[in-house]
């Protein structure tokens, strides 16, 4: 301000900085709408993709498993079951309200700990509110010999893989 009220005009300095402060943040703010765009784009043009764990379970080999015995595998949710008439696995899934069920090898049945329901080891029903049987997973043996199991696709029971 200049001694009889009236403002200076700008310095010359200060204009420039003052072109320069708007046109930074003209370039920022198009910077930020470019990087907007680009990031959308990207997402715009990837594959839509669930990246599911594969239902395919490779049991290993059928030596492992010994002759009337039950394995559960609680992280892919199966029993590999072999008896006489061969291997079978089982959806360790309570078909009433999805429960984790689980072999009690003391009573030889699997049971459900939410709300009782109890099956053979063939996963028939015996007790409880479950309304069907465990299902039977394809299970058939690989080209180097292991057991596989398809957790997505259930076969009608008493389809034993015999080896
Ligand atoms: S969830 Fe298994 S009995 Fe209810």
């Amino acid at each position: 301000m200049a001694e009889d009220g009236k403002s200076e005009p700008a310095q010359p300095e200060q204009e420039v900085n003052r072109r320069a402060f708007f046109t930074r943040l003209g370039l920022g703010s198009l910077g930020l709408a470019a990087a907007g765009t680009l990031s959308f784009s990207y997402q715009y043009m990837s594959p839509n993709v669930l990246y599911e764990p594969s239902p395919i379970v490779n049991a290993g080999n059928p030596s492992k498993y010994a002759m009337n015995s039950v394995t559960e595998d609680r992280v892919t949710a199966i029993y590999l079951i072999r008896v006489q008439e061969g291997f079978f696995s089982l959806s360790a899934i309570c078909t009433h309200l999805g429960c984790m069920t689980a072999w009690r090898p003391d009573l030889g049945i699997i049971a459900c700990p939410c709300h009782g329901s109890r099956f053979t080891r063939y996963g028939i029903k015996i007790a409880g509110p479950a309304p069907r049987p465990l299902p039977w997973y394809r299970t058939w043996l690989s080209d180097d010999g292991d057991i596989m199991v398809d957790r997505a696709t259930v076969i009608p029971p008493m389809q034993f893989l015999r080896i």
